[in-house]
């Protein structure tokens, strides 16, 4: 099934036609929930080339019959699908929701798992991309020790790209990632390395990494009982129904009086009703009653 091709025929651009575009996308969905709207043919074909590169085929027809049927299309699928994926992210970002997390949501929390006699509070990045979504809830709450009175937070952090993941464990960070990081962490948290900057280990230990799919209901309703769920910025990469599907995985995951942080441009109108919409220090959270 895959062909020899010359060096050079390994380096030319190849458009995607109708056909091929139709049938990748609905794999692309299949797969990770991602949507490929109409008008974006021109990602596939960019952020697909060196695969088909690699994997040394002429055309989109070539490489989808490759994943299809190809010895080894589960490993290709996988590179195909993390090609496929948008990993922007960076230390602080959408600061409203840090702040309602460490002054109202943590707070309130505390009390009430402490009156259940609960031991933990577990919380969720769930689309962590390289860590610092995670890694910085690690360093808010480096600070909260004395207000936990006995419980233990756990910050469990995942992704279905098994790259970022593992970029994310090691945990080096060039600038861009830490533009917005406020300059005291710095040196509390991070030690210079050649090209970055390297979490100190008290940080890193404070998360736990694992590669899950929010599709994968089955896995995730392991992680039942969390308390606060991180999934920002991914949604916007789900259709309609795709959305509904992941949303409503996620508040079975949710412990009752559980929030959901979703990003500051998305929204869950259309998508939930079961969560009340809870506007604290300026962002808009949603809560599991
Ligand atoms: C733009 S990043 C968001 C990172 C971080 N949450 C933030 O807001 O800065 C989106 C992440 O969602 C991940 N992703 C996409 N589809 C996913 C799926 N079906 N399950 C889990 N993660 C997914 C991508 O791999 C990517 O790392």
């Amino acid at each position: 099934m895959v062909p020899l091709l010359s060096q050079e025929q390994c380096h030319t651009r190849v458009a995607i036609d109708d056909r091929f575009f139709d049938l990748l996308r609905k794999m692309i969905l299949e797969l990770s929930g991602i949507s490929i709207p109409d008008n974006k043919r021109y990602l596939l074909e960019n952020r697909l080339a060196h695969r088909l590169r690699a994997s040394c085929c002429a055309s989109f027809e070539e490489y989808y019959y490759l994943l299809r049927y190809g010895t080894g299309q589960e490993q290709e699928r996988t590179r195909m699908i993390e090609s496929i994926t948008t990993n922007e992210t960076y230390f602080f970002r959408e600061p409203a929701h840090l702040q309602a997390l460490q002054q109202a949501i943590l707070p309130a929390l505390v009390q009430a798992r402490r009156a259940e006699g609960q031991t933990t509070i577990g919380i969720w990045s769930a689309a962590c991309s390289t860590g610092e979504e995670p890694y910085t809830l690690a360093m808010l709450l480096r600070g909260v020790g004395a207000q936990l009175s006995g419980l233990e937070i756990q910050i469990l952090a995942s992704d279905l790209n098994e790259s970022v993941i593992r970029s994310a464990r090691r945990g080096i960070y060039g600038e861009n990632s830490l533009r917005h990081l406020p300059a005291s962490l710095r040196g509390d948290c991070f030690v210079p390395v050649g090209g970055g900057m390297r979490l100190r280990d008290e940080v890193k230990s404070a998360v736990r990494f694992a590669n899950l799919n929010l599709l994968d209901r089955e896995r995730l309703m392991l992680l039942q009982g969390m308390d606060v769920i991180f999934c920002k910025n991914v949604l916007i990469y789900f259709d309609l129904a795709v959305r509904k599907a992941v949303v409503s995985t996620l508040y079975d995951v949710l412990a009752p009086g559980g929030i959901l942080m979703i990003g500051q441009s998305e929204s869950l109108y259309d998508v939930s009703r079961s969560f009340l919409p809870v506007r604290v220090n300026g962002g808009v959270v949603y809560k599991k009653e």
